[in-house]
């Protein structure tokens, strides 16, 4: 049987991408954002998953803004990142998995999910962010992973709590796979940032850090977050924090943290990082 043996998060900043292009992670401005993935690096290095399921948002290199479904999985073999215009030079293509992506298509369709599934997909920094800051020191990407993009670009936009729903569906899905499989989801993008209009480059630390401890500790009270709300203090962009939400309703209602670390700003951006495991004790 397929487990999800951990659930991450990490902001997807392209500057972090141009970042490591530049092998700038020592550099004043980088080292304590970088130092913050340290443990989460040894941590996958240690555990070795087979499988990640990287949830984010498409921002116009697959999905424009004339087609954009709501929630769209990754259906392929691999995964190709291109230019998209931020100056990150492009990553090596991933690997994916097709038959358990169909798994996971099939899985969620049944539990009401209905997601657009992509034969062909193109991943942006939402992904490929993600991808280099936890696998970049490896030769060859060494797990398997699996896109699923949310909307959170074009309105109207899913909420926290319909984002909750599908990671307790994902982690159903997840489970009935029948091969032994050592899966991490992991939830990208916020925390706080709007990029354009008048209150670009509001970023609302309080805010941020709430969010965190009650993503880990009581994730109900997200579920009850309107999006106009969530926008009025985390910025239009800080909308992408519903993206955590499903890395954690795929773990169990008790979580052990393994390693929690934020900063700000990182570019525009309050910048956070979470390892969390179903807790020992439940
Ligand atoms: C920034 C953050 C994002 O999530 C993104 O998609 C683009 C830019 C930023 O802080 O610069
Ligand atoms: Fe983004």
């Amino acid at each position: 049987m397929a487990k999800i043996i951990g659930g991450l998060t990490t902001s997807h900043i392209p500057a972090v991408g141009n970042a490591m292009a530049g092998k700038l992670e020592q550099d004043p401005y980088w080292k304590r954002f970088f130092d913050g993935y340290e443990p989460v690096k040894q941590w996958l290095d240690e555990v070795k998953p087979d499988l990640a399921i990287i949830v984010y948002n498409d921002h116009g290199l697959n999905f424009f803004l004339d087609k954009v479904p709501t929630f769209a999985l990754g259906c392929a073999d691999r995964y190709q990142n291109a230019d998209e215009g931020w100056g990150i030079p492009a990553s090596a293509d991933v690997p994916g998995d097709a038959q358990f992506s169909w798994h996971l298509a099939e899985s969620l369709i049944r539990q009401e999910f209905d997601m657009t599934t992509c034969q062909e997909m193109l991943v942006d920094h939402g992904f490929m962010v993600p991808m280099n800051l936890f696998w970049r020191q490896y030769e060859q990407w060494p797990v398997k992973a699996i896109p699923l993009a949310v909307n959170t670009v074009q309105h109207p936009l899913t909420s926290a709590a319909r984002c909750y729903k599908l990671g307790k569906a994902l982690r159903k899905a997840v489970e009935s796979y029948p091969e032994d499989m050592k899966v991490v989801v992991i939830g990208t993008g916020g925390l706080s940032h709007q990029l354009q209009g008048e209150r670009a480059g509001i970023i609302d630390v309080d805010f941020d850090l709430k969010c965190i401890d009650k993503i880990i500790n009581e994730p109900e009270w997200m579920t009850g977050l309107s999006n106009d709300y969530i926008m009025e203090k985390a910025g239009t962009e800080g909308i992408e924090v519903i993206m955590w939400m499903v890395m954690r309703g795929a773990l169990a209602d008790k979580v052990d943290v393994l390693h929690k670390h934020y900063h700000a700003p990182i570019s525009n951006t309050g910048a956070g990082v979470l390892l969390l495991t179903d807790a020992a004790a439940q």
